[in-house]
């Protein structure tokens, strides 16, 4: 995982950084506080975006990033070439460390990474951080699961 300054990103990650920060802000967590917000970059150039819904049955929620990948498998998009997880935690301006994606949200991108082939670079943010980090859904999940037909 690499370490960046988010002045060295170039446009496109600028833009999917955006769009993953505006998503947090339609986060519903009320029983966590922790806001997410998740942008895929589809092969299209289109980007699709998704926030965590938590539930009072809290094994109901549903991450960010799965938020934004059954979004956009409803709108037809598998093949994801980058996506920006942007992290905040509660309500006051301390910064937040960025956070990588949890074990399940890592599995379903594999699987549509696999699928389409290539790879998924992915970028974390946490908000009021000073640095983003730079990573893939290789690094975060060697030797995922898969069925061999
Ligand atoms: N969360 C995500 O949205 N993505 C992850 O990869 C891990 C956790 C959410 C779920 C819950 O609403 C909150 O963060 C705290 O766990």
């Amino acid at each position: 995982m690499k370490e960046l300054l988010p002045e060295k990103l170039d446009k496109p990650w600028v833009v999917l950084l955006e769009a993953a920060r505006k998503v947090r802000l339609k986060a519903y967590c009320p029983y966590s506080g922790f806001q997410v917000g998740a942008a895929l970059l589809c092969g299209n150039g289109e980007i699709v975006s998704g926030a965590n819904v938590e539930n009072a049955a809290y094994g109901s929620t549903i991450c960010a990033e799965r938020s934004a990948i059954v979004r956009a498998n409803a709108m037809g998009f598998r093949d994801f070439s980058r996506m920006v997880v942007s992290v905040r935690a509660g309500t006051s301006s301390a910064p937040t460390e960025p956070a990588a994606p949890c074990g399940a949200c890592r599995q379903m991108l594999n699987e549509f990474v696999a699928l389409v082939g290539g790879e998924l670079q992915i970028l974390l943010h946490g908000e009021g951080c000073q640095k983003v980090r730079l990573t893939s859904i290789a690094e975060l999940l060697p030797h995922g699961f898969e069925i061999q037909e």
